[in-house]
């Protein structure tokens, strides 16, 4: 099976590592600050708004969308907006209900509880959160067998936000227990530019026009590429240059990290080599592919098909995934025309 450093790959949007705390002071703190997803912004402004007109804490939020593009930002921005701190976890770390019960009786009135990757909370984990959603109490069992009873305690009102790549991986009991539902869109490369000088600003590097938006085309619609790959190319410019990010400084940097002109890696060409050339480019089944490329359904799912399905190289029939022509086009692959259906 080939192998693949899928946590190392710099345009991984799962990698947070890296450079101490600068990443942190990079998040905006306000939505103003916020750059693009106007839709969820604009929705997300009146309902804060409306609750603090009337003194109450905001609904439970389901933020939904590709990894990468800021559910935890705009977390942190609604507890900072709203005045409440914000308490942050993800579903794989909860594993016994207890752990739940402890963070929410922990919460002061109004708290933010960040859950991330909601949709890989247990089973039985996410039995606690209905009652504690909907009336604010956890339900706990007391005794066992035919003595066992149940008592309600109170807890804090509070506003749970929920983020998970799809919201159809969700059980639709916990689904529908959120009253805000929103999702986040891939960028633009003129939004992801405009998030790049911001964050050369906070970062102190010099940069032009068509070095951001050569950055951001290659960024695969994703602020957190976007931001990575400004260090990256920041550090080449400051070795091999005078330190300032230009279209040619980038451009260099960017080659040298394999990264082609519309952001795809070594991964993503093979994968869509792969169509093409073991199976006539599609349609080929998802499990299929995902053996055939050694990587697993979901993550291809989640991140990688997203940006190619954007660009328009890719597309999801019944029967399985399809390369097009201007995938064939870019790689430099004669096309002889799709297999017959
Ligand atoms: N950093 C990461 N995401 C951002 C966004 N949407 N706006 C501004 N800065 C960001």
């Amino acid at each position: 099976m080939p192998e693949f450093d899928y946590e190392n790959r710099i345009v991984s949007p799962e990698y947070e590592g890296g450079d101490g705390d600068v990443e942190v002071s990079l998040r905006p703190k306000t939505l103003d600050e916020y750059i693009g997803q106007d839709k969820a912004k604009e929705n997300l402004a009146i309902y804060m708004e409306a609750a603090r007109q009337r003194g109450e804490c905001l609904d439970h939020v389901l933020l939904y969308g590709p990894p990468g593009l800021g559910k935890t930002t705009l977390a942190g921005i609604v507890a900072n907006e709203m005045g409440v701190n914000l308490r942050v976890t993800s579903g794989p770390a909860i594993e016994k209900q207890g752990d739940l019960a402890a963070l929410l009786s922990n919460l002061a009135p109004g708290d933010v509880l960040f859950i991330d990757e909601i949709h890989r909370l247990p089973r039985n984990v996410e039995e606690v959160l209905y009652p504690a959603m909907e009336d604010f109490a956890l339900d706990i069992i007391i005794g066992k067998g035919p003595a066992a009873r149940s008592i309600r305690l109170d807890i804090p009102r509070f506003t749970l936000i929920g983020a998970t790549t799809r919201s159809g991986q969700l059980a639709a009991p916990l689904r529908d227990r959120f009253g805000v539902l929103l999702r986040l869109e891939l960028y633009t490369p003129e939004q992801l530019a405009a998030i790049i000088h911001r964050s050369a600003g906070l970062l102190d590097v010099a940069i032009d026009r068509a070095g951001a938006l050569e950055i951001a085309s290659r960024s695969r619609g994703t602020p957190r590429i976007a931001n990575r790959l400004l260090k990256r190319v920041r550090d080449f410019a400051q070795v091999k240059g005078d330190g300032a990010v230009t279209e040619a400084m980038a451009r260099a940097a960017l080659d040298r990290f394999e990264i082609d002109e519309l952001g795809l890696d070594d991964f993503d060409r093979r994968m869509l080599t792969t169509i093409i050339r073991t199976y006539g480019g599609g349609p080929v089944g998802l499990e299929t592919l995902a053996a055939a490329v050694g990587e697993e359904a979901v993550t291809i799912e989640d991140v990688y098909e997203p940006y190619l399905m954007q660009i328009g190289f890719l597309t999801r029939t019944p029967r399985g995934r399809c390369v097009t022509q201007a995938a064939y086009d870019h790689l430099g692959i004669p096309f002889a025309g799709q297999m017959t259906l």
